[in-house]
């Protein structure tokens, strides 16, 4: 049996707008492995539904993620784009995930604790499953790298969690129907068995780089996200030059200048944070950052840096506004993507159905 082979595998959610903290903790990075990689990338309506949408909302949402992946360099001819539930395979796999994994293993994920708030009994069941169906998504395509930002990270050992256990259960008939793949091949870091064979793969998360935590514009402490009520604290891709030059200028600081050293940061979280912005978008470290503008104040750094957000981020919102223009050719696009996806998720889907003995032929 061949071995799994690298393939990239991520999603995001259309549930708002994107801002720089999916720009620089995801899709830019998504952008740069396309040159290494057979990739899909997949906007995850299904997980978008675990709370309330809109559903007018969610049809324009799904089309502007999708602009904003091709915007931003995703190649869908090349790779693969698509939405989620274009390809019914996820849920069906997810519904089999669902009866492998314990409970105890989803109410213990952080995620689910901070969306479901003081009132989990009013949660969606959906909200609750959510892992489960994450980790369909990847492993409908054995997908073995998955680039995301640190917030997911408890996520995809979940996804491991699942790999692992059904490879076990199910170790007897992985053999029996010779579906089963050496896991020596992706680096399985628990087991020195080479002889251990499973028929889906340990998935390595890719957590890495300068940006892999964009945080508030308003509170340090606190990530930038989509659905702060306060749209001063994020910077969307679709913002224009001078609402990004405003919401710098504004941006939460504290009195004292730039330090000249990384280790100046500590305890100084938006300072840290805009360091960190400036360097991940101008693909440099932090280091190199404060050798340049240690010793300068905040109100000679902003202006600096908004005009390098302005630089790399209006092309990209100008392009979006071009593709968005044109929904039909959008939907053409995600249609394509998924039919190609579908190829290989029925193939694994066709597997697992004869390795859990669900009468498929
Ligand atoms: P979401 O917005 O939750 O659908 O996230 C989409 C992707 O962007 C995931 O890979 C997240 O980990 C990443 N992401 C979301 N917010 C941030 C942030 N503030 N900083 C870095 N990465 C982020
Ligand atoms: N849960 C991820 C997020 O909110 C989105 C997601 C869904 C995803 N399925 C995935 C990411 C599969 C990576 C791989 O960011």
């Amino acid at each position: 049996m061949t071995a799994f082979k690298p393939l990239v595998f991520s999603g995001v959610q259309p549930t708002g707008n994107l801002h720089l903290g999916n720009y620089l903790g995801a899709i830019r990075r998504w952008v740069a492995l396309q040159a290494d990689h057979p990739c899909l990338f997949c906007v995850v309506d299904l997980h978008a539904i675990t709370v309330w949408q809109e559903p007018a909302d969610l049809e324009r949402q799904i089309r502007e993620v999708t602009a904003a992946f091709l915007a931003s360099g995703i190649d869908a001819k090349k790779h693969i784009l698509f939405n989620q539930s274009r390809v019914p395979e996820h849920a069906e796999l997810a519904w089999i995930f669902n009866c492998i994994a314990r409970l105890g293993w989803m109410n213990r994920m952080t995620q689910f604790k901070d969306k479901a708030g003081k009132d989990r009994e009013n949660a969606s069941l959906g909200l609750l499953a959510y892992p489960s169906l994450m980790a369909a998504d990847i492993l409908a395509y054995r997908a073995t790298l998955v680039p995301v930002g640190e917030d997911q990270k408890q996520h995809l050992e979940l996804t491991r969690d699942i790999a692992a256990k059904f490879n076990h259960d199910f170790a007897d008939r992985i053999h029996d129907k010779g579906l089963g793949v050496p896991m020596t091949s992706i680096g399985d870091r628990e087991s020195d068995d080479d002889t251990a064979q499973g028929y889906f793969p340990l998935t390595e998360p890719l957590i890495e780089g300068p940006a892999t935590r964009i945080m508030s514009l308003k509170d340090g402490s606190k990530k930038m996200s989509k659905s702060d009520p306060s749209d001063l604290s994020r910077i969307n891709l679709t913002d224009d030059a001078d609402t990004i030059s405003k919401k710098i200028r504004k941006a939460k600081t504290d009195p004292a200048s730039l330090p000249s050293e990384p280790k100046g940061l500590a305890g100084r979280p938006e300072a840290d944070n805009l360091v960190g912005i400036y360097a991940a978008l101008a693909d440099r470290t932090k280091a190199e950052i404060l050798t340049e503008f240690g010793g300068r104040p905040f109100s000679e750094f902003k202006p600096v840096l908004a005009d390098l957000a302005v630089e790399k981020l209006s092309p990209i919102a100008d392009e979006m506004r071009r593709i968005l223009a044109d929904p039909a050719e959008i939907d053409r696009t995600l249609r394509d993507g998924a039919e190609r996806a579908r190829a290989i998720a029925s193939q694994t889907l066709s597997d697992v159905k004869s390795i859990v003995g669900l009468l498929n032929n």
